[in-house]
């Protein structure tokens, strides 16, 4: 179900409003039955009211045979509003479930085809409170906001064309409120909005000190950073509740004022009618039923007002969400899907961050297909920035990357991305197995011979065996924790496991000590063979043996040969091998 509109303006509430009650279209026949529950409930009040007296009537006339059906009409009525009541509550809460199901697979789906732009962007915590707070939101307004604006709205409708019916003039008098509460109804809202929408940022921002202190907590520990953690939450959640309770203030002074205005009214038409030129023409029974439709209204009239913040609740969040829905998706305009064999040019590539940092200056190189090529330079010399161009994470602001001289972006990204393997400088494992770490994604079809061979190379087979279960351990919160050199090794099999013809390690023996790093070199050297490979080391010892060693300093190349010509050059590069050495 994707309800996606061209000139969409989310801070447009009638589009917004239309948008959400396009989702509840295909529950139409849940509405239906909710209708008919809602039906079933009212009549049997009214029927109770009915039953009583035609009992009273029958206990007076002694009617005998009435009395007789009078036990199956009781159990009747009840069996008909506890139906009504099931029908009510269980279709209005179906279509309310099924609105925050589909809303928020939806928007995670949208997650995931978001460019990696959006998430430099915005926290992750602050992401995760649109996924889980914003979306209930929405819900929670909608459903209930769209039944009460349809019921209570009709009925004022209703009434208002009884009063017409019976006394226009009179009418049109008691419409002199019409304005005022109006303008409350509209400064109400603006503020009901406003509010809403910053109980949600607000959330967000809770949500984001939470997940900052849960991944951070050995930080927070080791620096004492208690006091401080505290009281930025305690502020954030303190401005929650301020918030929460302005609205709360609001829709209590709100609805009492427009009850006043609404008895201003009625005392205003009673004091003009009980004027005999006005009087005149009306029958006592007119003026009294006149009187009464009005006062009906108050009910319907309060219920709307109530349900208004709700309303403004839904339509802040149901923004916010759309906003994300239509947020612009990582481009792929590629259509080609070669079978790469491994060349690699960088023309003229500039790569300037949206910051104004320029990471990649007037970039240079080619790189022949199964050629290994070593990057080094200092931290913030755009070493990472580099290779995330090539799998297009990053969209070259001048210039161009192409592979077996096809321009990048003509290549479809998913077969971009399949043909290149990558160790990012950050592990990141999942909350699985072992093996389905390994064999992650698009790799999950592997055999398990083929991931043992995998971790072999890895150098990451034999601690897996001294695991609990194997390969079928589980990693994560509930299950094993793992040291960062392991952690390398499983990042570096599923990288081996990929098997594809370029192969990319941004510092993925970083965290190894010396031995396991010589064995994954040896390991990593016949695999190199027969395939591109880029590496970024800090540690010059593990890239002597590259056919090419480029040395980046502010996103340009500096120097460039192999290990003996850099070092015969005496620049850059032997000054940084010299101090390692020193160490
Ligand atoms: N997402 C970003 N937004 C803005 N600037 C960034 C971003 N990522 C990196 N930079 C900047 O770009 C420059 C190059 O960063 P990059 O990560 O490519 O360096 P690196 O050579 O990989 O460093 P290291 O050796 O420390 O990993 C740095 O000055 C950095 O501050
Ligand atoms: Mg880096």
């Amino acid at each position: 179900m994707t309800i996606h509109q061209k000139n969409f303006d989310p801070n447009d509430k009638l589009a917004v409003f239309l948008r959400l009650s396009g989702y509840l279209v295909p529950y139409w026949w849940a509405g239906i039955l909710m209708v008919i529950g809602m039906i079933l409930s009212a009549t049997a009040e009214v029927a109770g009211a009915k039953l009583f007296q035609i009992i009273i009537d029958a206990i007076t006339q002694n009617n005998q045979t009435q009395k007789f059906w009078f036990p199956f009409l009781v159990i009747g009525l009840f069996v008909m509003r506890g139906l009504g009541a099931f029908l009510g509550g269980y279709y209005s809460a179906y279509v309310s479930r099924n609105l925050v199901y589909h809303i928020r697979v939806q928007v995670f789906e949208k997650l995931l085809k978001l460019p990696s732009d959006f998430y430099l962007k915005n926290p992750a915590g602050t992401i995760s409170s649109k996924l889980i707070f914003d979306v209930e939101q929405v819900t929670a307004g909608s459903n209930e906001s769209i039944t009460t604006l349809l019921k209570e709205g009709l009925t004022v409708l209703a009434l208002f064309g009884y009063l017409f019916y019976i006394n226009w003039r009179l009418t049109l008098v008691l419409l002199i409120v019409v304005p005022p509460i109006f303008l409350i109804i509209r400064y109400v809202s603006k503020r009901f909005s406003k509010l809403s929408i910053g109980i949600q940022e607000s959330m967000g921002v809770v949500s984001h000190i939470i997940n900052e202190t849960i991944t951070g907590y050995q930080v927070v520990k080791n620096y004492g950073g208690q006091t401080y953690e505290t009281d930025r939450f305690n502020k954030a959640s303190l401005d929650n509740l301020q918030k929460g309770m302005k609205i709360t203030l609001l829709a209590v002074v709100n609805s009492p004022l427009i009850q006043l205005l609404m008895a201003v009214g009625m005392c205003f038409v009673v004091w003009l009618s009980l004027r005999p030129e006005v009087l005149g023409s009306m029958s006592a029974g007119q003026f009294t039923s006149f009187l009464i439709a009005a006062g009906l209204l108050a009910r319907p009239v309060k219920a709307l007002t109530d349900v208004n913040q709700k309303l403004q609740r839904g339509l802040a969040a149901g923004s916010s969400i759309f906003k994300l829905l239509d947020a612009p998706e990582e481009c792929d305009t590629g259509t080609l899907t070669p079978s790469i064999r491994g060349d690699i040019s960088f023309n003229n590539v500039s790569l300037v961050y949206d910051g104004g940092v320029q990471a990649i200056c007037d970039f240079n190189l080619d790189i022949k297909a199964g050629e290994t090529v070593a990057v080094v330079g200092r931290s913030g010399s755009g070493k990472t920035t580099l290779v995330n161009l090539l799998t297009r994470t990053l969209t070259p602001t001048k210039g161009q990357v192409l592979i077996d001289g096809v321009p990048i972006d003509k290549i479809k990204l998913s077969s971009l991305r399949e043909q290149i393997s990558m160790v990012n400088q950050q592990v990141t494992l999942f909350l699985d197995t072992v093996a389905h770490n390994i064999a992650y994604g698009s790799l999950s079809d592997k055999s398990r011979e083929e991931i043992v061979l995998a971790s072999k190379s890895a150098y990451a087979h034999d601690f897996i065996m001294k695991l609990p279960n194997g390969y079928d351990s589980f990693i994560g919160a509930d299950g094993l924790q793992l040291s960062g050199g392991q952690r390398q090794r499983l990042s570096i099999a599923r990288a081996l496991l990929k098997d594809a013809p370029i192969l990319i390690l941004d510092e993925a023996t970083s965290a190894l000590d010396n031995e396991s790093e010589f064995y994954i070199q040896k390991a990593l050297e016949t695999i190199m063979k027969g395939r591109t490979t880029l590496v970024i080391a800090h540690r010059l010892s593990t890239i002597q043996n590259a056919d090419r060693i480029i040395v980046m300093d502010k996103g340009q190349i500096i120097e460039s040969g192999t290990h003996d010509e850099l070092l015969a050059l005496g620049g850059m590069y032997q000054t940084m091998y010299e101090r390692t050495f020193d160490e």
